[in-house]
């Protein structure tokens, strides 16, 4: 197999159209799925049972937002995801995401943090500026002002919510030092997650393969 970690979306698509092995995806600028695996693995194991979890999103509708909300419609859960104006999900993503919600699950985009957190099972975050977009970091610290996850936002939702982030955290940025801590054995299970559901993806893929039974 090849795991390919790239900018370019395109660039990965076209190589897996002309690869006679499978293709792993392991981050594009358009979407993260072998972290969203972990991040369901991890909800998992906390609270039991996704279909009916209430998830917000507090950031970028980048790549991470994007896989989420295709997994959560997938498994039946209901996504909030809060971006600033600007920032949202793409409109082709959210239909897309929307046409899987087979088990019952929901996507509601907003620009309130406070909405989306609200009684929220979990919040989730990851950083403002992705990898190859720093030429605008300064004015994306700008723009995210207000979507923290903090002590104010955490109170909105279930006293029981987890933290989610798909790391590395900028804290102080898009999440407090303070929640981070409280929360980090939660973020580092899912950090160790990507290790043990990717696992289970390669014997999906290769399992039975000649290869990989040696
Ligand atoms: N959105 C982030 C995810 C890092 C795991 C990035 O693309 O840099």
């Amino acid at each position: 197999a090849v795991v390919i970690r790239t900018f370019d979306h395109d660039l990965l698509c076209r190589f897996a159209q002309h690869a006679t092995i499978p293709v792993i995806n392991a981050l594009t600028d358009f979407s993260h799925p072998c972290q969203i695996l972990a991040d369901l693995m991890t909800l998992k194991e906390q609270k039991k049972e996704l279909k009916g979890l209430t998830v917000a999103f507090i950031g970028d509708g980048n790549n991470v937002a994007n896989s989420l909300a295709f997994a959560s419609a997938k498994c039946g859960m209901h996504l909030r995801i809060a971006s600033p104006k600007g920032y949202e999900l793409m409109p082709e993503v959210l239909r897309e995401a929307r046409s899987y919600a087979a088990l019952g699950g929901s996507i509601t985009l907003t620009n309130s943090p406070v909405e989306a957190a609200t009684g929220a099972d979990a919040l989730y975050t990851d950083v403002w500026t992705s990898m190859g977009q720093e030429e605008e970091s300064r004015e994306r610290r700008r723009d995210f002002e207000g979507f923290q996850i903090g002590e104010p936002l955490m109170k909105k939702a279930k006293s029981d919510a987890v933290v989610l982030h798909c790391l590395p955290a900028h804290r102080g940025e898009e999440i407090t030092a303070e929640v981070m801590e409280r929360f980090k054995d939660v973020i580092f299970d899912e950090a160790e997650n990507r290790l043990h559901v990717q696992k289970g993806l390669m014997v999906l893929l290769m399992g039975r393969s000649k290869a990989f039974q040696k």
